[in-house]
């Protein structure tokens, strides 16, 4: 199964970005995880959605290969950063290709809450017309005081979340599964 990770976070040290490998590194028996550039795409404009720049071609091109996307997202003044809205915002127009995609969320922050409130955010959005993605039920990640549980190498070294994180992992690929086995008997 091939997923592709948009991480709401371009800089270099991200935590986020470094959960997206761990993930990509952790479960590679179960899924090829894709993890995409998104600080390269422009700001969304409506005057070019019909004919964007290559970037804008390329991304899209990957999320609509891809069987499924996992975002994982930091909260930026309790909502998700700019820059996965702008991704967002690229993805939900013209071929809109997140339609009927299955997504999966998870997050990190320095904060307590690891991200709930931008994830409660997220989860809206992937309701939006133009991206109606089914979203993984239950099986929530909430990461807090993610400086506290990741390592120098990128490894997180806190044990029950690892743990978690395993089990999410597994029901999410079952879920995708059924996902897609869903969407073929639709279309029979
Ligand atoms: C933050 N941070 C933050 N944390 C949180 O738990 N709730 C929040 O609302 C915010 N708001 C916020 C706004 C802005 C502009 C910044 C730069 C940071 C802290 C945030 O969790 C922390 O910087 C993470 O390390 C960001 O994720 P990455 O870049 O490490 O993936």
């Amino acid at each position: 199964m091939k997923v592709a990770a948009i991480v709401g976070s371009i800089r270099k040290e991200s935590f986020n970005l470094k959960l997206a490998y761990y993930i990509q590194h952790r479960y590679k028996h179960l899924f090829q995880l894709d993890v995409l550039n998104i600080r390269d795409l422009p700001f969304y404009d409506q005057d070019t959605e019909s004919a964007p720049p290559q970037t804008v071609i390329d991304f899209k091109g990957k999320v609509a290969e891809a069987d499924a996307v996992l975002w994982v997202t930091p909260e930026y003044n309790s909502t998700i950063p700019g820059v996965m809205v702008n991704a967002i915002d690229w993805l939900s127009r013209v071929d809109q290709v997140m339609v009927g995609k299955p997504s999966w969320i998870v997050g990190s922050s320095m904060g307590l809450l690891g991200s709930v409130k931008a994830q409660g955010h997220l989860r809206d959005i992937l309701f939006a017309s133009g991206i109606s993605s089914p979203l993984l039920p239950g099986n929530e990640v909430y990461i807090g005081l993610v400086h506290e549980k990741i390592n120098e190498k990128g490894e997180l070294t806190d044990e029950p979340t690892i743990k978690h994180l395993d089990l999410v992992s597994g029901n999410f690929v079952k879920w995708a599964k059924e996902q897609s086995r869903l969407k073929q008997l639709q279309s029979q």
